[in-house]
């Protein structure tokens, strides 16, 4: 059995296979109506989330399947002070496969390590949200038509956005990529992704402040919210909220076949006026979040569809 903790998890041969999947899925969905037929998935969700269970529970619906779960702690026993042990072992005698996400950081692992069904990590804390990965992963090779041999710009809170570490771990791992990591300097990328991931690895990467000065460089931007439930402070929430802001001015700088994605929620990061550019992804990037699921919840399952 197979849990998913980290974009790692996966071999970059495996992710090719399952990114295949994903494909095969979104151009002929049919195949897989009734792929999951008296499988259920469990959505354990102890932080707010909207895209991340939505499209868990689309995905599994898609498959054929049924989908339970609670969507805060407050509204399960973790409000009695129930454990994510205790849980996860009541949960395997529900459903077949859960989906976790929660405030502390290693939660989901905790749950793998005494669960008999498939653990998916779908976010904890400021660590990891490998299926925000896979979707990100699966953008860029569908609007970009490789995974190697670009220039990515990763801008705003690098510090506690968890969606950023995950994918420059997965990155890291194909030809050619170049890191551009701007924020302001309370938000810089933390020293164990320099250190371990990139350095060690001679991998190139440029820290910056200005979005202005590297715009016309970049592939792909990724922009993300200043993540406010992981600040200790207001104060320092309000002053750097609106640091960045993109909008139909900046984008003037950038290639004509850049494109900008977010894992959403946006706040202001984004102006409204980029909407309608065709280079924003983002709510392109959703609909490949299901796709990918649906190829994760048959691999996880070794449901196999010919
Ligand atoms: N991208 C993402 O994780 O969104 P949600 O917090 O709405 O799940």
């Amino acid at each position: 059995m197979r849990h998913l903790m980290s974009p790692l998890d996966f071999s970059v041969e495996e992710l090719d296979q399952l990114l295949d999947l994903a494909v095969d899925i979104e151009n002929h969905p049919e195949k897989y109506a009734h792929a999951c037929d008296g499988k259920k998935l469990a959505t354990l969700f102890y932080e707010p989330s909207t895209r991340t269970r939505l499209s868990f529970e689309a995905a599994m619906i898609n498959l054929g399947g049924s989908v339970l779960g609670f969507s805060s702690a407050a509204s399960s026993s973790a409000a009695k002070g129930e454990s994510v042990s205790d849980t996860i072992r009541m949960i395997s005698c529900y459903a077949d496969i859960c989906a976790m996400r929660h405030h502390k950081e290693g939660a989901p692992m905790v749950a793998s390590t005494v669960s008999s069904i498939p653990v998916i990590n779908a976010g904890d804390g400021g660590h990891q949200h490998p299926t925000q990965t896979l979707t990100d992963l699966l953008t860029i090779r569908s609007l970009k038509g490789r995974l190697g041999n670009l220039t990515i710009g990763l801008c705003g809170d690098l510090k506690f956005g968890r969606t950023v570490h995950s994918l420059v771990k997965a990155l890291a791992r194909y030809e050619g990529v170049k890191f551009v990591f701007i924020s302001p300097e309370e938000l810089r990328i933390p020293s164990y992704i320099k250190e371990d991931v990139l350095e060690v690895n001679h991998l190139p990467y440029q820290e910056v402040e200005r979005l202005e000065d590297v715009m016309g460089d970049l592939d792909i931007l990724y922009m993300t919210r200043v993540q406010r439930e992981r600040f200790f402070n207001e104060e320092d929430y309000i002053r750097l909220k609106d640091f960045y802001i993109l909008d139909r001015k900046k984008m003037e700088l950038a290639k004509d076949d850049m494109i900008v994605m977010h894992p959403l929620p946006r706040v202001n990061e984004i102006s409204v006026e980029v909407d309608k550019d065709p280079r924003a992804a983002y709510f392109r990037q959703v609909q490949y979040g299901v796709y990918v699921r649906m190829a994760l919840i048959l691999t996880l399952l070794e449901v196999k569809v010919c």
